[in-house]
C-alpha cells in the first residue's frame, strides 16, 4: 500500500502547537475588535483576476500562484494573501466607510519550502478603507506593536518608508532603471533579470555584488510629491507621539505592486535566518478602483503566524497553553461507569478524559499521567457498591474517599482549593 506524507510547504500543526495557534488568532482579535474591527473570513480561493491586481510584477502573482482552471472552466486562484479578497469583498458588497475589518486563516504561495517559509502559511491581519488620514497610519502600525507585546516580543523592529504616490513611484521607477542600466555590468546577473520586470526590487538584492550601486542609487525620498511627503512626515510625528519606535529605511520597497505612500516591515532580531520579516504593510491607495469599485484610499498589514511564533520560540515567549484535561478517571470495573462520571464532570466544566478496553489499572495510571491530569478519580468493584469514588492527586499520590453525590463539588476543591 502506497503511504502519503504532507506536500512539501506544508505540515500538520498537532497539539500543543494548534492551541498555540488558536490562542495567537485570539489574542490578535482581542487587540484588533478592541479598536472596532470586524472580523471577515474572504472565500480561500477567487478568480485568478482578484490577484492578478496585486500586481504584475509581483512575484507572488507571477510566479507563485496556485490558479487552475476549475470544472466550470472558471481561472480561479488559491488566495496568496488577503487584502486583494477585502478589497474585492468591499467593492461587492459596499460597506459605510471606514470600513475597519480583521482576518486570519491560510494564504498559499509556491515557494522554495524552508524553515520559516511555507506553500501554505498563515497570516492574522487588519486592512482600514476609506481614509486617507496619517494619523490612521500609525494607529494600524501602533496595533501591530501592540500585539506583539502581548504576545510578549521584545526583539521586533520597525521599518518605515513611503513609496509615494502612482506618479511618484513611476519616476522613482525610472530614476532607478536609468542608474542602474548606466551600471549594468556591475550588477549581478538576478538583478539584472529583476531590472527588466521591476527596477524597484533591485533594491531587496541581498548579494554583496549589488551592495555598492543599490547604496550609490537614488532615493525614494527626493521623488516624492508634495502631499506624499507630508504625509510621511505626519505619519512619523503621529508615530512618535504614539511612543512607537522605528527606523526610516529608505530602500523599503515591499514585494507587492499595489502600495502607494507608507509602507512598514517588522523583523524579528531573534530570528537569524534571512527570513526574518515577520509581519508586513503598507497603504494600497488605488487597489479598490483597480478591482472595480470607487478610488478609496486602503492601509493595512499581515503578520505571519507561523514565522511570528518562530520568534516566540527563539524569545522563549507565549508558550502552548496547558491541556485542558484536569481530571482523569480510571475505572476498575471493566469501564461500565466511567462514561457516566465522565459526562457529569464535563457538564460541570470540569476537563476529564478516561482509558477504554477494560485496561488494568496501572495502565490506566499511565494513561491519565500522560494526559497531564492532575487528579485521578478511581472507582472500583468497592466504590461502586458503597456510590463512593476515590480522588487521587497525581503528584504526590495521596488520595481520600468521596460520596458519589458530592464528587463535583470535591473534585472542584481539589483542584482549585
Ligand atoms: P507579505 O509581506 O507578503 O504581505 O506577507 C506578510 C507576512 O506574511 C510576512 O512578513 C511573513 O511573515 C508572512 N509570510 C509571507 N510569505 C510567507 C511564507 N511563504 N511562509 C511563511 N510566512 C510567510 C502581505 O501579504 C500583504 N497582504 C500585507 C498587507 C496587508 N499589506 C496591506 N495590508
Amino acid at each position: 500500500m502506497p503511504s502519503f506524507a504532507t506536500s512539501p510547504g506544508t505540515r500538520d500543526i498537532l497539539a500543543p502547537e494548534a492551541p498555540r495557534w488558536r490562542q495567537f488568532q485570539q489574542t490578535f482579535a482581542d487587540v484588533v475588535e478592541l479598536a472596532g474591527f470586524a472580523h471577515i473570513i474572504p472565500p480561500m480561493f477567487e478568480d485568478l483576476g482578484v490577484f492578478l491586481r496585486v500586481g504584475e510584477t509581483t512575484e507572488i502573482v507571477t510566479k507563485e500562484m496556485y490558479d487552475f482552471e476549475d470544472k466550470g472552466g472558471r481561472r480561479v486562484a488559491l488566495r496568496p494573501e488577503q487584502t486583494a479578497s477585502v478589497c474585492r469583498a468591499f467593492v461587492e458588497h459596499r460597506p459605510v466607510t471606514p470600513w475597519k475589518v480583521w482576518y486570519a486563516g491560510p494564504n498559499f504561495r509556491y515557494e522554495k519550502p524552508q524553515q520559516g517559509r511555507y506553500r501554505q502559511f498563515d497570516q492574522v491581519g487588519i486592512e482600514v478603507l476609506g481614509v486617507d488620514d496619517p494619523q490612521l497610519d500609525a494607529e494600524v502600525i501602533g496595533l501591530a506593536v501592540e500585539f506583539y507585546r502581548r504576545l510578549g516580543l521584545r526583539g521586533v523592529q520597525l521599518s518605515v518608508n513611503s513609496l509615494g504616490d502612482s506618479g511618484d513611484r513611476d519616476r522613482y521607477a525610472v530614476a532607478l532603471r536609468t542608474h542602474f542600466s548606466a551600471n549594468i555590468d556591475a550588477l549581478s546577473a538576478e538583478s539584472r533579470a529583476t531590472l527588466e520586470r521591476n527596477p524597484l526590487r533591485v533594491l531587496d538584492s541581498k548579494r554583496s555584488e549589488d551592495a555598492a550601486l543599490i547604496a550609490a542609487a537614488p532615493k525614494m525620498a527626493d521623488h516624492l510629491s508634495d502631499q506624499a511627503a507630508a504625509h510621511f512626515v505626519d505619519v512619523q510625528s503621529s508615530l512618535l507621539s504614539a511612543g512607537v519606535g522605528f527606523v526610516v529605511d529608505d530602500r523599503l520597497v515591499r514585494g507587492l505592486d499595489y502600495y502607494r505612500r507608507t509602507t512598514f516591515e517588522f523583523v524579528s532580531t531573534a530570528l537569524s535566518a534571512a527570513h526574518v520579516a515577520i509581519g508586513g504593510g503598507g497603504r494600497y491607495d488605488g487597489l479598490v478602483a483597480e478591482l472595480g469599485g470607487p478610488d478609496t484610499p486602503g492601509i493595512g498589514f499581515a503578520l505571519g503566524l507561523d514565522r511570528t511564533l518562530l520568534a516566540c520560540d527563539a524569545e522563549g515567549v507565549f508558550a502552548p497553553p496547558p491541556g485542558r484535561v484536569d481530571v482523569f478517571v480510571v475505572d476498575a470495573t471493566g469501564g461500565t461507569h466511567a462514561g457516566a462520571v465522565c459526562a457529569e464532570l464535563r457538564a460541570a466544566g470540569i476537563g476529564t478524559d478516561r482509558a477504554y478496553d477494560a485496561r488494568s489499572m496501572k495502565a490506566q495510571m499511565k494513561s491519565a499521567d500522560r494526559a497531564g491530569a492532575r487528579l485521578a478519580i478511581i472507582i472500583g468493584e468497592d466504590e461502586a457498591t458503597a456510590k463512593t469514588a476515590i480522588i487521587r492527586t497525581m503528584e504526590g499520590g495521596s488520595q481520600h474517599v468521596v460520596q458519589r453525590d458530592a464528587l463535583i463539588a470535591q473534585v472542584r476543591q481539589a483542584l482549585h482549593g
